[in-house]
């Protein structure tokens, strides 16, 4: 494993992402959608940087098995109330290919927010295989498959507090 961000620099970025948040959106209220799982950690975190009032959703997809997308996203759970009218932010923990934001963009434009931008902790432009891109990144990062603060390996390695470089020969 090796570490990639700590606790320490990704806490010092999100405490700068969280009012840059708040001045994009000015000072009505935010639905912030959690896309589960990977993003729980980066947005309990990124909600509390965040001054004012910020709502909190959840949503689930899923595409991915082992380190391959599968292409076939699908909503695993769905938000509990509706965003029509609301200034909303989905909250990911890495855009890759691209596929799961753009399917998740769709879905949830056609439930007309107001406004709907996208906040994600890191993003791999390299990968991308449709044009999409979030309103606020925490990092670029490389072609690497990374894990921790929430990302998982088939459910593995979430509860690290840092974001990690996955090396399967060290790391099993
Ligand atoms: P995309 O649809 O290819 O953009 O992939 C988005 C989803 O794939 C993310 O929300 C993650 O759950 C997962 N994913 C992509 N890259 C990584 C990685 O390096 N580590 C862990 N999960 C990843």
């Amino acid at each position: 494993m090796r570490v990639m961000f700590s606790p320490e620099v990704l806490a010092s970025r999100i405490a700068e992402l969280g009012p840059e948040i708040r001045s994009a959106f000015g000072p009505g209220p935010i639905t912030a959608v959690c896309v589960l799982k990977g993003s729980v950690l980066f947005a309990a975190d990124l909600v509390r940087a965040i001054p004012g009032d910020v709502r909190l959703e959840f949503l689930g997809v899923s595409s991915y098995e082992g380190t391959e997308s599968t292409g076939h996203v699908r909503i695993t759970h769905d938000l509990r109330s509706s965003i029509q009218g609301q200034n909303c932010l989905i909250i990911e923990d890495i855009v890759d290919t691209g596929l799961t934001l753009h399917y998740m963009l769709a879905q949830l434009r056609a439930r007309e927010p107001s406004l709907l931008r996208v906040a994600t902790l890191l993003d791999k432009p390299s990968r991308r295989t449709v044009d999409v891109s979030a309103d606020f990144i925490g990092f670029e990062i490389p072609d690497a498959f990374v894990v921790g603060y929430g990302l998982d390996l088939d459910e593995r390695f979430r509860n690290l507090p840092y974001v990690a470089i996955y090396e399967p020969a060290v790391d099993g």
